[in-house]
C-alpha cells in the first residue's frame, strides 16, 4: 500500500518561530512540531476543532532560545513526545534512531538524526516536505557555538537533507529572513552555509555570539520539566486565593513601564531580570506566589527561578495580563486608561549563525 501524503498547517500566530501540525486526513491522527508552551491553549483548540487526533508532540531539539509547548500538550491530550535519541532531556516519552518513522494513520514521518546546531538536532521528513528545526534556516544555518553544536556535524548533516533530493521543500524553524518555505535545490543555489565545503564552513561559524537571555530558566523548562496542570490558573481562578499582599501574593515579572501602564491590584513587581538578585525579598512574600507576566513566558521563567531555589509554592497565570484584560478583569494604571502594553522583553536571541539566538546568517 503506498505511503498516504499528509496534511501540514503553520501554526505562528505571526512569530518568527515556527511550529507546524501535519496530519493524516483518513484517520485525523496527528503531530506537532515545536509547540511554544505559550500557544497550547490555541493549538489545543486547532486539533479540537479540526476533529483531529494529536499523537506525537515531536521537539526538533532541546531549545534555548523558547519554551517548549510538548509537556503541556501531552498532559491535556495524552500524545507522546518524540526527540533524538541523542537527547539528554528527561522530557520525551521516545528518543528515536536516525532514520526511524513514525505512523501517522496511511502517513508517516521519517526522522533523520541531523546534529550540529546541538547534538539532539532532528529533521522531519514528510514525503514532499523537510522541517528542519533550526539546522537549515533559509539563507542560512543553525548556529553551532553553544550548546554542544559543531559545525562539522552540521556539514555532515546538510548533506543528509540534500540527499533527500532538490525538489524537497525546506520548512524550518524559524523564519529569521522573513520567508517560510524553500527547497533543497533553492538553498544549495542560494544558501551560502548550505552550499559551503567542510572547511569553508567550519570558519563560517567560528564566531561566538551571546548566549539566549534566560537560557538556564528555558533549559530547566525544557530538559526537566514544564509545569503540571495544578500549577496553571486561569483569570477567574485568582479570587479564590484571597487577598494579595496577605493570603498570597501577585508577582509581575514584566518591565516597571508595562507594569505601570495596567496592572492587577495588589501585584507586587520584580522584573524578571531582577528575580534572582531579589530572591531574599520574594522568600518574605506571602505564599502561595501567583505570577504574572503579560503572556505568561517570563512568569514560567520565574517560576524556573523558584523550583531552581526549591520553593514550590508558585502558580502560573496562564495567558499573564493578555488573558486578564481578555476575561474583562479590572486593572490599576498609573498612566490614565490601564492597558495591557507590549513588551520590550524579547527571550532567546537567535538560534541562526551570526546571532545571539540560534542561527547563523
Ligand atoms: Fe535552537
Amino acid at each position: 500500500m503506498s505511503v498516504a501524503t499528509l496534511e501540514m498547517k503553520v501554526l505562528d500566530f505571526g512569530r518568527d518561530c515556527k511550529t507546524y501540525l501535519l496530519w493524516d486526513a483518513g484517520s485525523n491522527e496527528a503531530a506537532i512540531i515545536d509547540p511554544r508552551f505559550d500557544h497550547v491553549p490555541d493549538y489545543a483548540a486547532e486539533v479540537e476543532s479540526s476533529g483531529l487526533k494529536l499523537k506525537y508532540a515531536i521537539d526538533t531539539h532541546t531549545h534555548a532560545d523558547h519554551l517548549s509547548g510538548s509537556d503541556r500538550l501531552r498532559n491535556l491530550t495524552g500524545c507522546a513526545i518524540v526527540m533524538s535519541e541523542k537527547t539528554k532531556s528527561k522530557v520525551p516519552d521516545y528518543k528515536a534512531g536516525d532514520g526511524e518513522k513514525l505512523k501517522l494513520g496511511d502517513g508517516e514521518l521519517t526522522l533523520i538524526l541531523t546534529p550540529g546546531h546541538t547534538p539532539d538536532s532532528m529533521s522531519i521528513f514528510d514525503g514532499s516536505r523537510v522541517y528542519t528545526g533550526d539546522t537549515l534556516f533559509i539563507g542560512g544555518a543553525a548556529r553551532t557555538d553553544f550548546m554542544g553544536g559543531d559545525a562539522g556535524q552540521l556539514y555532515d548533516s546538510f548533506r543528509k537533507l540534500e540527499a533527500l533530493g532538490e525538489d524537497v521543500e525546506v520548512w524550518p524553524g524559524h523564519d529569521y529572513n522573513g520567508k517560510h518555505s524553500s527547497t533543497i535545490a533553492a538553498e544549495l543555489e542560494g544558501n551560502p552555509h548550505f552550499k559551503a565545503d567542510k572547511a569553508t564552513l567550519q570558519s563560517m561559524h567560528k564566531i561566538k555570539g551571546d548566549l539566549p537571555a534566560n537560557m538556564a530558566e528555558i533549559l530547566s523548562f525544557n530538559s526537566e520539566a514544564g509545569l503540571p496542570e495544578d500549577k496553571i490558573i486561569r483569570p477567574e481562578d485568582v479570587a479564590k486565593y484571597g487577598t494579595p499582599g496577605k493570603d498570597f501574593t501577585l508577582l509581575d515579572s514584566r518591565f516597571v513601564d508595562e507594569f505601570e501602564a495596567g496592572r492587577i491590584e495588589g501585584a507586587v513587581l520584580i522584573p524578571l531580570p531582577e528575580l534572582h538578585d531579589r530572591w531574599a525579598e520574594v522568600e518574605k512574600l506571602p505564599h502561595p506566589i501567583v505570577s504574572v507576566c503579560r503572556s505568561g513566558v517570563r512568569a514560567t521563567m520565574a517560576m524556573m527561578t523558584a523550583r531552581h531555589a526549591h520553593d514550590d509554592n508558585w502558580v502560573l497565570l496562564q495567558g499573564g495580563m493578555q488573558a486578564w484584560k481578555k476575561a474583562g478583569k479590572p486593572m490599576v494604571s498609573d498612566t490614565g486608561q490601564p492597558d495591557v502594553i507590549t513588551s520590550k522583553f524579547a527571550t532567546g536571541g537567535s538560534c541562526a549563525a551570526g546571532g545571539g539566538t540560534c542561527s547563523a546568517g
